[in-house]
């Protein structure tokens, strides 16, 4: 696992997406993974700004959503297919139809899983994965007890996940929804390429959890410590409780030229 701890959530955003960048620049048609919440906006207003400068061409990469609400109108705002379309697709302009999130309206909702599951691997697998963390060590909507080999399903979302997202929703807890479709951890692993960004000081538990912490899945962030290609990119705030943070800032100092990937 490569660690960067960068000094402002601008910059994790600006190294996250010249990552992405590159994959994207050395494959027009790679598949990427993205995240929904307020951790990857930073990235994608960076790729956007690539776009708009003509450095970046979107139009033949698909992407697959980590996840959805189950019981929320497709078209409510807060839906990851709204949120998505609108942080994603249309500012980075790829094509709709190359755009999946799981279908939390679903009338067979395991149907719609393994079906989301055949989609990734038809597409040949996720080339790069942007993740966020939750402040219980959530990713995807991978809570806390997730087992290691899940993949795409149904799970019920922990009380500090809806309390945390209840920001999205007019601070009514009320209208969090209970449940979700995720891509399972082992659906997470199987991508080739993971890069994780957090930031602020409500993430330093997690992210010490998930870097440093034992493998185990009362923190699904852990998953990680199993990927050859992984990469936590944080702000001070998120790596204030990271033993090993001055190794960490010494490694990406004096990283070789090869290894670089910042543009
Ligand atoms: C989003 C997702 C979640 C979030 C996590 C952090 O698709 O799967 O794991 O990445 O809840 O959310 P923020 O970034 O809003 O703190």
């Amino acid at each position: 696992m490569q660690v960067v701890i960068i000094p402002t959530a601008e910059q994790v955003g600006r190294v996250a997406a010249a990552k992405v960048a590159k994959v994207v620049r050395d494959k027009a048609d790679a598949v990427i993974g993205v995240a929904t919440g307020s951790s990857p906006l930073t990235i994608y207003a960076d790729l956007a700004r690539r776009v708009d400068a003509g450095e970046l061409d979107f139009s033949a990469v698909r992407a697959f959503a980590l996840d959805e609400y189950v019981g929320l109108d497709l078209a409510h705002e807060q839906s990851y297919h709204s949120v998505i379309r609108n942080e994603v697709t249309e500012r980075l302009g790829l094509k709709p139809a190359l755009v999946h999130v799981p279908d939390g309206s679903a009338a067979d909702l395991p149907r719609a899983c393994a079906d989301y599951e055949q989609l990734i691997r038809d597409a040949g697998g996720v080339d790069i994965q942007i993740l966020g963390i939750g402040a219980n060590g959530h990713i995807g909507f991978n809570e806390p007890t997730s087992s290691f080999a899940s993949r795409t399903r149904i799970k019920t979302l922990a009380p500090r996940t809806r309390a945390d997202n209840a920001r999205f929703f007019h601070d009514d807890l009320e209208q969090v929804p209970t449940h979700c479709l995720t891509q399972g951890l082992a659906t997470i692993l199987d991508a080739r390429r993971l890069v994780l960004v957090a930031t602020g000081a409500g993430k330093a538990d997690a992210v010490a959890a998930m870097v440093e912490g034992p493998l185990s899945s009362m923190c699904p962030g852990t998953a990680l410590q199993l990927h050859p290609d992984a990469t936590v990119i944080v702000d001070e705030d998120a790596a204030s409780r990271l033993i090993l943070a001055d190794y960490y800032r010494h490694t990406y100092a004096h990283l070789p030229a090869w290894q670089r990937y910042e543009d």
